[in-house]
């Protein structure tokens, strides 16, 4: 019975009672109109949340989803039909609550996360489709069809979030913990009671053509979903502390992977700490932890799965962590796993075990950074010894008086060491001058976390010194330096590659990327790779950037290497395909494109190596092309329709298509997406990115008026309220930047 195709695209998969997505490749029957809900009635109850006099303690639940799913060349006619009934018992009345349900809500229930209660789930399913459990059903004719009844064994006590099923045709591997990848869900991996689902290209890898950057993925992505298995034990009380659960996580995974021998726990400062920063200076932002009644609504609480819980949670843990030494937080965070699993906590719970393990205060060391928002700005005035505090943005803030370690070696002085205090640090004009020369004498004397930090900070409290900070780069072959000015200089580029400063941009960056590029040279074209794994991203880096600034020998090196391939000998290795592909297409030409073109339908895995290099053409009738077909599914798949637009629209050729294209198939588009889908916010923002001109905020605006049924209505609010925050930028940096860049050369 469970046998099964291998990889096919036939599943259904519920999540918890937030969504459901489903693909039935055969189906029997048209799948039954969906029936409208009971009418429910208007205004909003007194309060949102459940009366705390009625606790669950199981559920019944039957569940028959009618799976179908036609493809055609334009159009995916999609059914996500659920009928079924539950009962739930409440700590001795047994009511019923039967409804068929539509796609939103799997079947009624107590949806708290404090609310717990054991289930007992029966999932009636086609013949040939396999019910994720461990128990093989019976057969049954239900209408004249074949059906199949699988019943689940009980689970263990657990908040109605988090159960999970999946209906396809797959091989299920193994019996408990599994993990599933899913090729049409739109989150990257969800964590569910019993089994971990992510999408496809987030497990599958093959060693062939995988790179070191996807079978990092892959263990990154399966250390944090089971992390989260582990932190579900203790799910917080309300959604208001939901950061605990999250920052701690994204905070593991960083720990958790540095076992199997990669060297990126330092990378967390990149990648959650410098956007924590970004997103928490907004105006916008909010604290860590909100009192539970500001959360209430469903829309309050999809908000509170943002930036600031997921990276500044795990900044704010990190610093803790340091604080009170690493071994010391993991002793606290034990103890607090055994004393609350199957029980719900607020974050002081926590505190009180860390607390047990420390002399410092934690509470006390935590309240303002987890109560308030913002982050502070230390001002070190290295003369007087004077420091001062304020909050990045706006508002005042008291708080905690941060830590500062300071090494102090040829008379300049650096704060913050590694960054783990969650503050940028500003300094008088004479000490960022010191630690500039520094950094031209010796930059290693700088620690590798700071020499990134520096350069972060600088471009956003000290910009002058940050064009100067870049200098040192043309020594440093390090990662986290590079890696932190090239996400500043791309949005440099971003904004200025349709103007006459991009030339110059070009030139410096050129000069600056020679001596990386031939740091790795050898590698590259040797077929082979550096040991170090942040070695690794950096020769990506140096191709990449070398390749699109025009340096002759990378253009050269791309070019040959892609013939090669052409003609049957592909040697390049798997971490380079990406920029070497994406050069080549973009220095090559229809033919090239064509060979891509054709070998990206060939591929089975690693495909979007390739999928990004198409998007690199810079012949517009081939963006064209290429834009069109992400409508078709057989062409371009449903789930990698916004990311292809997006990898066209970064492009400065493909920008402009880009956004004709999403305008002209706006409601094509988000028939297909269904509104209000994250994935179609993101559409939007990518392909606006570069606005910074009045014709572009006008023609936005023009778009805010037509989209009278508010489909994207808070996306458009923010890319408004962002090409003018550009407009204004460029108006003000523009013959700064130039000068500047000018001056270097
Ligand atoms: C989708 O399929 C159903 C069932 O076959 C059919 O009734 C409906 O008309 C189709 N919708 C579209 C838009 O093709
Ligand atoms: C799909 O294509 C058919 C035939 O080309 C056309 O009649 C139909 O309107 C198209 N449907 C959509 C949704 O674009
Ligand atoms: C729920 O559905 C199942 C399967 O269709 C059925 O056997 C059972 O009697 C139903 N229970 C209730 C309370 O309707
Ligand atoms: C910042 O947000 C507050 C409300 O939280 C609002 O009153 C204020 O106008 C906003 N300021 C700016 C500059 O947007
Ligand atoms: C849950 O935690 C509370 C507070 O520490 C405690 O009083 C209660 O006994 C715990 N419940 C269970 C089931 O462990
Ligand atoms: C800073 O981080 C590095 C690893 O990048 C580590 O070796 C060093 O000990 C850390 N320094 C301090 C003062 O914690
Ligand atoms: C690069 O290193 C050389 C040799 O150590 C040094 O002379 C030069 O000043 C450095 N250049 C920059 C811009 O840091
Ligand atoms: C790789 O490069 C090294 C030196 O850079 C050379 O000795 C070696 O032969 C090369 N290996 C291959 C497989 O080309
Ligand atoms: C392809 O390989 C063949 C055989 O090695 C060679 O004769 C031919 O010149 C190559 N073509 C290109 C375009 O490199």
């Amino acid at each position: 019975m469970a046998k099964g195709t291998g990889m096919s695209k036939a599943l259904a998969v519920g999540i918890g009672v937030l969504t459901v997505s489903s693909v039935y490749k055969y189906p029997p029957v048209s799948p039954p109109t969906p029936t409208k809900p009971p009418v429910i009635p208007t205004g909003l109850p007194p309060t949102l949340r459940l009366p705390d006099n009625l606790i669950p303690e199981s559920y019944k639940v039957y569940l028959q989803p009618h799976l179908y799913a036609a493809i055609t060349n334009n159009y995916t006619n999609q059914s996500f039909v659920f009928t079924g009934n539950s009962t739930v018992r409440v700590k001795f009345l047994a009511t019923s609550l039967l409804q068929p349900t539509d796609a939103r809500k799997v079947f009624p229930c107590f949806d708290e996360p404090a609310l717990k209660a054991v289930f007992h789930i029966t999932i009636i399913h086609r013949p040939g489709t396999v019910a994720l459990s461990n128990e093989i059903g019976d057969t049954t004719e239900i209408d004249g069809e074949e059906w199949i009844v699988t019943t689940f064994a009980e689970t263990p006590i657990m908040s109605a979030y988090l159960l999970a099923f999946t209906v396809s045709d797959f091989m299920y591997k193994s019996k408990s913990s599994d993990q599933i990848a899913l090729p049409d869900i739109s989150a990257g991996a969800m964590e569910n009671w019993g089994f971990v689902s992510y999408q496809e290209s987030g497990l599958l890898y093959d060693k062939e053509t995988a790179s070191t950057f996807d079978q990092e993925r892959v263990a990154t992505m399966i250390s944090h979903e089971l992390w989260f298995q582990v932190v579900n034990l203790v799910p917080m009380r309300w959604w208001n502390d939901l950061w605990l659960n999250k920052g701690f996580v994204t905070y593991m995974s960083y720990i958790g992977v540095e076992a199997a021998g990669w060297d990126l726990r330092d990378l967390i400062v990149l990648r959650e700490i410098q956007t924590a920063f970004l997103v928490d200076s907004l105006n916008s932002s909010h604290p860590l932890s909100l009192q539970e009644n500001y959360i209430q609504t469903f829309s309050e609480i999809i908000d509170l799965f943002d930036e600031i819980t997921y990276r500044k949670g795990a900044a704010v843990l990190r610093m803790l962590a340091t604080f009170m030494t690493e071994d010391a937080f993991m002793k606290g965070i034990k103890t607090y796993l055994y004393k609350f699993h199957y029980n719900n906590t607020v974050y002081k719970d926590l505190w009180n075990c860390l607390q047990e393990e420390t002399k410092e205060d934690v509470e006390a060391f935590m309240s303002t950074w987890i109560e308030q928002v913002g982050y502070p700005v230390i001002t070190i005035i290295t003369q007087t010894g004077e420091t001062s505090q304020e909050q990045f943005l706006l508002k005042q803030t008291g708080g905690h008086e941060p830590h500062i370690e300071i090494q102090d070696k040829d008379e300049w002085l650096l704060a913050n060491v590694n960054g783990t205090g969650f503050f940028r640090v500003n300094y008088d004009e004479e000490n960022w001058n010191k630690l500039h020369m520094q950094l031209e004498r010796n930059h290693h004397v700088i620690p590798l976390i700071n020499r990134g930090q520096l350069i972060d900070d600088a471009f956003n409290i000290a910009r002058n010194i940050f064009f100067q900070l870049t200098n040192h780069l043309i020594n440093d072959t390090e990662y986290i330096p590079w890696k932190s000015a090239l996400k500043i200089l791309d949005h440099l580029i971003l904004m200025f590659d349709r103007s006459e400063v991009y030339g110059p941009i070009m030139k410096y960056l050129r000069k600056q990327i020679t001596q990386l590029y031939k740091h790795f040279e050898k590698y590259t074209l040797n077929r082979t790779i550096p040991e170090k794994h942040t070695d690794q991203y950096n020769q990506v880096n140096a191709i990449s950037v070398a390749c699109s600034n025009g340096l002759p020998e990378c253009i050269e090196m791309a070019k040959s290497l892609f013939k090669d391939y052409r003609n049957g000998t592909d040697n390049i290795h798997p971490n380079l395909r990406r920029a070497i592909y994406c050069s080549a297409i973009a220095s090559g030409d229809e033919y090239d494109w064509e060979f891509a073109w054709k070998e990206y339908q060939r591929a089975t895995v690693a495909k979007d190596k390739l999928r990004y290099a198409l998007s690199c053409t810079k012949e517009i009738w081939l963006l064209n092309r290429y834009l069109q077909y992400t409508l078709n599914p057989a062409k371009i798949r449903k789930m990698d329709l916004v990311s292809t637009i997006n990898c066209i629209a970064k492009k400065v050729a493909g920008q402009p298509l880009a956004w004709d294209f999403v305008r002209g198939h706006w409601s094509f588009i988000t028939q297909e997406y269904g509104a209000g889908a994250i994935s179609l916010g993101s559409l939007l923002d990518a392909v606006t990115k570069r606005f910074s001109t009045d014709v572009e905020l006008e023609e936005l605006q023009r778009e805010q008026e037509e989209d009278d049924q508010g489909l994207a209505a808070r996306t458009l609010e923010q890319v408004i309220e962002r090409t003018e925050a550009n407009i204004k930028w460029v108006k003000e940096n523009k013959q700064i930047v130039k000068e500047w860049f000018m001056g270097e050369l």
